[in-house]
């Protein structure tokens, strides 16, 4: 097992459906790498302004996520939509990732290349495609390389069986599309 896997939930509520359904995702992914939460909640990350200056600890928490970030395999997103979008907390999350404070400058490069998955789960119907849309074309536009499988649910009550064996397909197909990428980069 020398594969790294983060979990990054975009919502910030309290047992978060989009949350559980990395959980669930995870069980499967733990079979194969070592598995780490990105809890955007608990790293509570200020507004990005780039004309302010922040305090050490917050630098701090940035670059350990960035390093979580650099050092991993591939990232599992699961996203609800708001408005039609991803949440402000998820956004404001890349936005942090993708901005270097100390150089005002603006890189894409800790995102390129890395294997990506959306999952997105709504009490809307429409399983919150569009949230994972715009996510999708956030991490294109980042240079990672998403996966096309689609994992978008609804959830009602909670995950039924059918829901669950969903999850853990498109953590195993996960799994299988990090391997495809890896052996596509040593080649
Ligand atoms: C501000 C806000 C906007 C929302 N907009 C949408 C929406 O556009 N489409 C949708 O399907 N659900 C929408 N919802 C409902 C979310 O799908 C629902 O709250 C879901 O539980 C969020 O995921 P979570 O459980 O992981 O937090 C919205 C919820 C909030 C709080």
């Amino acid at each position: 097992m020398n594969k790294t896997i983060l979990c990054f939930s975009g919502s910030l509520r309290k047992n978060s459906y989009n949350s559980e359904a990395l959980h669930i995702a995870s069980r499967r992914l733990k079979e194969f790498a070592s598995v780490h939460f990105v809890e955007i909640d608990a790293i509570e990350l200020p507004l990005l302004n780039p004309s302010k200056s922040y305090s050490v600890e917050i630098l701090e928490k940035i670059e350990s996520l960035k390093s979580l970030i650099h050092n991993c395999d591939g990232i599992m997103f699961a996203t609800p939509e708001y408005n039609g979008s991803i949440s402000g907390a998820l956004k404001n999350s890349i936005d942090w990732i993708s901005y270097d404070m100390k150089k005002s400058q603006y890189k894409k490069k800790l995102i390129r290349d890395k294997p990506i998955s959306i999952m997105s789960v709504s009490t809307g119907k429409l399983c919150a495609i569009g949230g994972a849309f715009h996510l999708q074309s956030i991490m294109l536009h980042m240079g990672a390389f998403v996966m096309p499988n689609k994992c978008n649910l609804y959830y009602k009550d909670n995950f039924n069986t059918n829901q669950k064996m969903q999850i853990e397909d498109f953590a195993d197909k996960f799994i299988q599309f990090i391997n495809i990428v890896s052996i596509s980069k040593e080649s």
